[in-house]
């Protein structure tokens, strides 16, 4: 019986696709097999995040529980990837001696090796570095599962947010070579993946080196819609301050690209903004928005939010909830501001008590609640481009699509030739988390 791996991920899109990739090193070095026990593991590895809470002390009682599956299984090798990794190193090894490798999100591809070193020797099994280019230099051939797959194109971050742990987990920005992007999506492609997310912390502000010219996230986007078998491209996360001309003006040119956009504005006040080294002001984010829109009117726009920043007063707040009704915003994330280690916002004073940081964050939330319950409700009697991602999970008779706007749609159909193709559905109900509706045409069956 081959090797078992359990691997359990926590927080972003990132750490999602690192998990992917490490087990398909791990697969391809040492053939090992993934298991969704826990219990008949032998190797267990946590890719960590520490974006906010209380990350490592959950970190620290998930791994008291693996230390007593170890006390059973003393052949069971345990390793804490992630940011979490990076943020405590050592005194992981140190609070819990059993932990056998200690990774971060840059060495993924070391953990093979990592796994070899026996810890009876005295050697540490660790390694936190940031060697981002060996890493991208370093990733196995890409494998789908399912027609929508993520695909990294820089790493790290050096805006350095003042409320941020990210700069410091996972190194400054690094974008991956362009050769290796376009490979990697026409190799996707050839396994029938018709969705293509750009992946990275920031990645409107990928710039690489090409033949003669520098590239641009914009021009990764159009350099892809002419793959083969690509017929709808996304990114994730993208800044406001590198929402260049060009990458406005590629909304004209590429039908491929959604009219979806998420924007973190984190706040609708200048002064919190100024505060957060966000490097832009409210009304450069509306602007960038009014732009877009004129090439794409129905754009939807998703966003996070931080409430309860060091110093937000009732004011800031207002400004955060009169921008969310002007925008309208759709499926957006907000949270309440957590203090992180080592960052610059972590000294601010903040006089404002759980209690009002609470309060703040249910009204936001009821209002973007609203806002993405009336963008559903109006798309009922429309119809919707929407992709086929496969059999729906309320009933055997239906397949489940996504809308540009990335809202589940379950139809009747049971052809499943139509997975991974683009139908237009006729939008007939809104539930809170899904709408329901019905095939158009067949188009995507061509
Ligand atoms: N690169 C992205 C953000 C990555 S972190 C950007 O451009 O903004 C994802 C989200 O977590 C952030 O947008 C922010 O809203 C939230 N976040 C980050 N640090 C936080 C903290 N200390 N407290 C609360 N929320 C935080
Ligand atoms: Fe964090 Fe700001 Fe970068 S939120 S990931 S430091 S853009």
């Amino acid at each position: 019986m081959g090797t078992k791996l359990y691997i359990k991920t926590y927080g972003c899109q990132m750490n999602e696709y690192d998990s992917d990739k490490t087990v398909d090193i791990l697969k391809e070095k040492k053939g090992v097999e993934l298991t969704n026990d826990v219990n008949e593991a032998d190797i267990v590895l946590l890719n960590t995040c520490s974006i906010r809470d209380k990350a490592e002390a959950k970190v620290y009682s998930e791994l008291g529980r693996l230390n007593k599956l170890k006390k059973k299984n003393p052949n069971l090798k345990i390793g804490v990837g992630g940011c979490v990794a990076t943020q405590e190193g050592i005194n992981i090894q140190k609070r819990a001696p059993y932990v056998d490798l200690i990774y971060g999100p840059q060495t993924l591809h070391r953990v093979s090796d990592l796994l070899d070193i026996d810890k009876t020797k005295g050697i540490k099994a660790i390694d936190i570095t940031f060697p981002i280019e060996e890493k991208f230099d370093s990733l196995p051939e890409p494998t789908s599962s399912g027609p929508s797959s993520f695909v990294a194109i820089m790493e790290g971050c050096s805006k350095y947010c003042s409320f941020c742990v990210v700069p410091y987990t996972r190194g400054d920005e690094v974008s991956r070579k362009p050769d290796q992007i376009f490979d990697e999506v026409a190799r996707l492609a050839e396994q029938g993946v018709s969705e293509i997310t750009f992946i990275g912390q920031n990645v409107n502000s990928y710039k690489m080196p090409y033949k003669d010219r520098i590239l641009r996230l914009s021009d990764l986007i159009e350099i892809v819609s002419h793959i083969d078998g690509v017929e709808r491209i996304r990114y994730t996360t993208s800044h406001p301050l590198d929402m260049t001309d060009d990458l406005i003006e590629v909304y004209q040119f590429v039908p491929q690209l959604v009219s979806q956009l998420h924007l973190p504005v984190q706040s609708g006040s200048n002064r919190i903004l100024e505060k957060m080294k966000r490097n832009y002001t409210v009304d450069v984010f509306l602007d960038s928005v009014a732009r877009i829109k004129k090439y794409r009117p129905d754009l939807r726009v998703s966003s996070d939010f931080i409430v309860g920043f060091p110093g937000e007063t009732d004011k800031d707040f207002k400004d955060t909830m009169s921008l969310v009704d002007e925008i309208k915003f759709d499926s957006s994330f907000s949270f309440i501001y957590s203090k992180r280690p080592g960052t610059p916002a972590s000294k601010l004073e903040d006089n404002t008590t759980m209690a009002e940081k609470k309060e703040r964050l249910q009204l936001l939330q009821d209002e973007l609640n609203k806002h993405h319950r009336d963008h559903s409700n109006k798309m009922i009697g429309s119809i919707q481009r929407c992709l086929v991602t496969g059999l729906s999970k309320k009933s055997p008779n239906q397949l489940q699509a996504r809308t540009e706007c990335n809202r589940v749609v379950n139809f009747d159909f049971q052809n499943i030739g139509f997975i991974g193709k683009l139908v237009d559905i006729n939008i007939e109900e809104a539930l809170s988390f899904s709408l329901l509706g019905s095939l158009h045409n067949s188009r995507g069956q061509n």
